[in-house]
């Protein structure tokens, strides 16, 4: 078994990362490696043209542009960041590309309030999101009932495999405040959800996992409105240049334009 679990980092309002801080500018070259894979998981999620789909700790955005190829113009992609360094290369990123259907909301995705309930959401690695069954109800609650998730990153290869798992350690340190439920990242997501698939991928230092919002799913409990709650809704949550500005409750009908833009 890799060495216990390290504590030095408390929860989610715990210190963030360098990686995602003063590192956030260089995050998207340093990770390119795993393109492949944010390809691999966001071909997993079940997706249609025109759903919405959160992307939840979206960081530089680099699963943003794989999910707005499968949902089209007129679907929309939203995207839950916490750390205002990664969001704002997001946001470069989006705005250079043109996406206008991509709404970047900076908060956590405990606090996260989106407008409408979307359609698919995408855990691409996000240890940490993973391990917080809060962030868990709160995205999940801001799902349609049966709708698809889709998570995949790294995990413990067998405990045998002490190289591979020195390897995978030293990979993934930089990007998780905590290697607590490592072993399976998806343990609490599995007992949100319902019809959970799950594939190890990299002989055994990845998974893959897809699930469904359970059909019948009793609405989860809020977070409720905090003070310095972020909302999908406000302009500081979406940004001026990628938040498209139809993103408010009072363009909720029909329900898919509030997000896009589209009718
Ligand atoms: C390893 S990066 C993954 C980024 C992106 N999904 C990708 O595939 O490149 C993890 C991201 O999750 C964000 N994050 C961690 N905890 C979070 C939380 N509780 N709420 C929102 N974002 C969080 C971090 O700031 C970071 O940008």
């Amino acid at each position: 078994m890799p060495r216990t679990a390290d504590k030095n980092v408390p929860g989610r309002h715990g210190k963030r990362l360098p990686a995602y801080q003063e590192h956030a500018c260089t995050y998207s070259r340093t990770t390119r490696v795993f393109q492949t894979y944010r390809r691999t998981v966001v071909a997993a999620l079940p997706l249609s043209a025109g759903d919405v789909v959160l992307d939840v700790g979206c960081g530089t955005g680099l699963c943003c542009g794989l999910l707005r190829e499968k949902v089209g113009a007129r679907g929309g992609v939203v995207g839950i960041e916490e750390s205002p360094e990664m969001l704002a290369v997001a946001r470069q990123n989006a705005t250079r590309a043109g996406w206008r259907n991509v709404s970047l909301v900076e908060s956590s995705a405990e606090d996260a309030r989106i407008p409408e309930r979307a359609d698919a959401a995408l855990f691409c690695a996000v240890h940490d999101i993973l391990q917080s069954p809060e962030a868990l109800r709160n995205i999940l609650g801001s799902l349609r009932p049966g709708a698809w998730v889709a998570a995949g990153g790294g995990k413990w290869a067998p405990r045998l495999m002490l190289a591979a798992n020195a390897y995978i350690r030293s990979q993934h340190a930089p990007y998780v405040r905590s290697f607590d439920g490592f072993d399976r990242p998806w343990r609490h997501l599995e007992r949100l959800t319902e019809d959970v698939r799950v594939r190890e991928v990299g002989f055994g230092g990845g998974y893959l996992m897809t699930a469904r919002v359970p059909a019948g799913a009793a609405p989860p409990v809020r977070s409720g409105d905090r003070p310095g709650q972020a909302a999908a809704d406000s302009p500081a949550a979406t940004g001026a240049t990628t938040g498209p500005a139809s993103v408010s409750p009072a363009t909720r009908a029909p329900r898919k334009s509030a997000i896009t833009g589209a009718t």
